[in-house]
């Protein structure tokens, strides 16, 4: 789909919200590790486990008939070894995802990985497992030398052969040059429109977060709704005004 049409992302966790997705006619649905904060309640995604990661990869694959099914390999769960990164990913496909992302510059796992038969989804920019390092959520790749490491990270993880590349909070006008200098497909999260495709935190877009994010664009404010209907009920069951004998049997 590079250079022919913009590739549409958006992270599912469960099987009701990856339905919604793949009936929309998404392109990839992504189980994230973002399912930590946005799920599970964790500050970040460094907590999430493989086994949260597998346990939400099972839900989104019931839901999941027409689009691709990539999951995250979280934080611990690679990176130590490449033998541990193959086992994570192994896990993962046999959980029901058809391809696996992780965040940084391991050419070793990543080529490993693919030699064994799973696609490779690589994650550049702001990286979220590495939110400690960075000191919080900036954008990177501002200053002449950190564009030059993003560019070079992105070389060795195509040359690895990652089939796409997820870049987080870059400046448009890198992640435009990145698009433009590599053979794999860029997918961008508050990288600008220069990428191949987008991708969202499906909470975020249907306005269940709080805190709206400068990337993002609420297409609905399902949260405002939710927290009235919840009222409504309250109300009218403490009132006794529901059950009516329309719902009774
Ligand atoms: O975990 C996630 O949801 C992600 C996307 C935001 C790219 O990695």
């Amino acid at each position: 789909m590079k250079g022919r049409t913009k590739i549409v992302c958006i992270t599912a966790y469960d099987a009701v919200m990856a339905r919604l997705a793949d009936n929309a006619g998404v392109d990839v649905v992504l189980v994230g590790d973002s399912l930590g904060n946005v799920v599970l309640g964790y500050p970040t995604t460094v907590p999430v486990t493989l086994h949260e990661m597998i346990h939400h990869t099972k839900a989104a694959r019931r839901g999941v008939q027409h689009a691709l099914l990539i999951a995250d390999l979280p934080f611990g769960s690679y990176g130590a070894s490449v033998e541990q990164g193959v086992r994570s990913a192994t896990a993962l496909v046999k959980a029901g995802a058809e391809a696996v992302k992780l965040e940084g510059d391991f050419p070793e796992t990543i080529e490993a990985i693919v030699k064994l038969g799973i696609p490779v989804m690589s994650h550049l920019g702001m990286t979220p497992q590495s939110v400690n390092r960075f000191g919080g959520f900036k954008v990177q790749g501002k200053s002449e030398a950190s564009a030059q490491r993003l560019l070079s990270e992105l070389k060795s993880v195509e040359s690895a052969g990652a089939f796409s590349v997820v870049l987080e909070l870059v400046p448009a006008a890198l992640a435009e040059r990145a698009t433009r200098e590599t053979s794999i497909a860029t997918i961008g999260i508050g990288a600008g429109a220069g990428c191949d495709g987008q991708i969202q935190v499906i909470h975020d877009v249907l306005g269940l977060t709080d805190a709206p994010l400068r990337h993002v664009r609420r297409f609905a404010e399902l949260g405002t709704q939710i927290a009235d209907a919840l009222c409504e009920y309250t109300e009218s069951v403490r009132l006794g005004e529901f059950p009516t004998e329309d719902q009774a049997f």
